[in-house]
């Protein structure tokens, strides 16, 4: 516990230091319609009293035709004439702000942020609080980045909404499920968290902390199984299980959640593209929702509409069917190539093109990012110290309490007790990696602890053995294993999955564990003086029903990928200083 409690003082010395570094270098963020620049500031694009839209539409109309093709995808350049810097629209935040976009840099004073734990174990709390609060500390970590000059972007590509209908999928671990109503309930309390409103729903007057995208739209659930993958993939969906299935999330996301950003999938339903789907971007999430946010497409999902799914004739016509369709911003660069020659031949409308920038320039003028010096906003006032801070360290560590799950107590193994004299054996090949904690779209995180090393903290006498050569586990030793087993007082393995077996272009083609984990583990507890503690790394489900009517395991703990202070969260589990069926129980501020 003493470790615990140090680790948390931790950071908050280092922040110290890097807000007296950031005071010290003025780092400014980008933004528009700088007073100290007469010659722009003037424009009435720039005028905080007017309407957003009436702001939008000058802006637009201010604009050459090859200024606004520049503007149509995700690495929009700065047009200096009128004073508008470049922009970034691609940034990641599942759980927690990521370095995986190309908008948030983590090499100025601010170098790592809160790794939440991967969605699929936050959801296992059903605590659409927890989950709100979530949202809200990635919002003020993406905004304390931004005004410390480590963002060119504010428009974060989360939360994954799609429905894990396929356990095989690789990127199921990055959803809160199957299930469509708890999807859509964590959809409105991510987005509500992050963009800025208030739990029950609340609003900024349309002012944006961050900016939400609800993903991917839509029926998206697989990525690479067998030589198909999603770039091709035709997904055939009834007209009823698209709206008890896979819509209502996506519905809650835009209507509650009131999100600002929406990404078409790669995928096609019933043979259509969906970044070409008018009755879905333009139909049912503009007209029949009440989107009025911006539409992006994923990345390269342009591209592909003519290259791989042959579904559009020329590159033209690929260019035309998205901005018909009602698609805004392309990941990518393919409308920057091909719009000026749709354009000429006259199969593109220029007002189709306005349209999409209007939407564009709406979001981002709704993030404060044409208001002037933002360091005199509202959100300007945010500062480094919330990255990381002593909060935030605290909410990662109990969504990783309140969402691993106890599958199996038998005789009351677990908690073990907190004894100087026992000895423990850590077992298995997830047992010593802080990387596999935190799952995909992470990092740089705060801290980093591994389970072995959070064990120890507990038990001294720990005695580590990976058992498998990795996760994989073509390779086993498994009688070395046994051997460390038999000279311990209690076992813990510590197996399941990695993104080696399951990722983004990655599914699984079976549900069991990888290699011979299964062995690995019936003989260790075959050999082991008492039933061994199994836990489980894990986002797709796994079959271990093996396990369950083994009586040498008495304990199993399914852990999901459980963030930075998984590790920490673990060990509290094991050693009964966290009781897995009970809730931390916070009271909710009536906002
Ligand atoms: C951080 O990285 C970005 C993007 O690569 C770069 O533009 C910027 O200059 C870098 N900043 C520092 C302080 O190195």
């Amino acid at each position: 516990m003493i470790f615990h409690k140090l680790s948390l003082v931790f950071p908050l010395l280092c922040l110290c230091f890097t807000s007296l570094l950031t005071r010290v270098d003025s780092t400014q963020p980008p933004f528009s319609c700088d007073p100290s620049n007469p010659s722009t500031e003037t424009f009435p694009f720039c005028k905080t009293t007017l309407p957003i839209s009436q702001r939008a539409r000058d802006l637009v109309s201010r604009l050459t035709l090859d200024e606004k093709i520049s503007q149509l995808v995700n690495s929009a350049p700065a047009i200096p004439r009128l004073g508008i810097p470049a922009y970034e629209w691609w940034s990641e935040a599942l759980h927690g702000v990521a370095g995986v976009g190309k908008g948030i840099f983590f090499n100025g004073t601010i170098r790592g942020a809160t790794s939440f734990p991967q969605v699929i174990l936050t959801a296992a709390s059903f605590d659409s609080y927890l989950w709100y609060r979530i949202g809200q500390a990635i919002g003020l970590e993406a905004r304390a980045l931004y005004n410390a000059g480590q963002a060119i972007g504010m428009t974060f590509w989360a939360p994954n909404i799609n429905i894990f209908r396929d356990p095989r999928w690789g990127r199921g671990q990055e959803t809160p499920g199957e299930d469509p109503l708890v999807t859509g309930k964590y959809a409105v309390s991510y987005v509500r968290g992050v963009q800025g409103d208030t739990f029950n729903g609340g609003k900024l007057k349309g002012k944006l902390q961050a900016s939400a995208c609800c993903k991917h739209f839509t029926a998206y659930d697989l990525d690479n199984w067998k030589g198909t993958t999603r770039y091709k993939f035709d997904a055939r969906v009834t007209m009823q299980d698209l709206a008890d299935t896979y819509q209502p999330p996506f519905e809650s996301c835009v209507k509650q959640g009131r999100a600002s950003g929406i990404m078409c999938a790669y995928n096609r339903v019933n043979g259509i593209p969906s970044c070409a789907d008018r009755n879905l971007l333009s139909k049912t999430a503009r007209r029949q929702w009440g989107f009025h946010g911006y539409i992006t497409s994923d990345c390269d999902a342009v591209s592909i509409i003519h290259d791989a799914q042959g579904y559009a004739k020329s590159p033209e016509d690929a260019v035309v069917d998205v901005l018909k369709a009602g698609m805004d911003v392309n990941c990518g660069s393919f409308l920057q190539k091909h719009t000026k020659a749709a354009v000429k031949q006259k199969k593109l409308p220029e007002s189709e093109i306005d349209r999409a920038l209007h939407n564009l320039f709406s979001v981002r003028m709704r993030l404060g990012l044409f208001n002037g010096n933002p360091t005199t906003q509202p959100f300007g006032k945010i500062g480094a110290d919330v990255v990381c801070s002593p909060a935030h360290q605290v909410l990662a560590l109990q969504a990783a309490q309140d969402g691993i799950v106890l599958l199996k107590n038998s005789h009351g193994l677990l908690p073990l007790p907190k004894s100087k004299s026992v000895s423990l054996a850590l077992i298995g090949p997830n047992a010593n990696s802080a990387k596999t904690l935190l799952g995909n779209y992470a990092g740089p995180s705060c801290r980093s602890i591994t389970p072995l090393q959070a064990l120890q903290n507990y038990v001294e006498n720990t005695v580590y053995y990976p058992g498998c050569d990795t996760v994989a586990c073509s390779s086993a030793s498994i009688d070395k294993a046994v051997d460390i087993a038999k000279g311990a007082d209690h076992v813990v393995l510590m197996m399941g999955l990695d993104q080696t077996q399951e990722k983004e272009e990655l599914d699984r083609v079976d549900l069991v564990l990888p290699g011979r984990q299964q062995e690995l583990i019936t003989r260790v507890a075959e050999a082991a003086k008492k039933p061994v503690i199994l836990v489980l790394l894990c986002g797709g489900p796994v079959d271990i029903t093996f396990a369950k009517y083994d009586r040498n395991i008495g304990s199993i703990l399914w852990a999901g990928y459980p963030g930075e202070a998984g590790a920490v969260a673990l060990a509290e589990v094991i050693f009964g200083d966290h009781n897995p069926g009970e809730f931390t129980v916070i009271a909710v501020e009536m906002q």
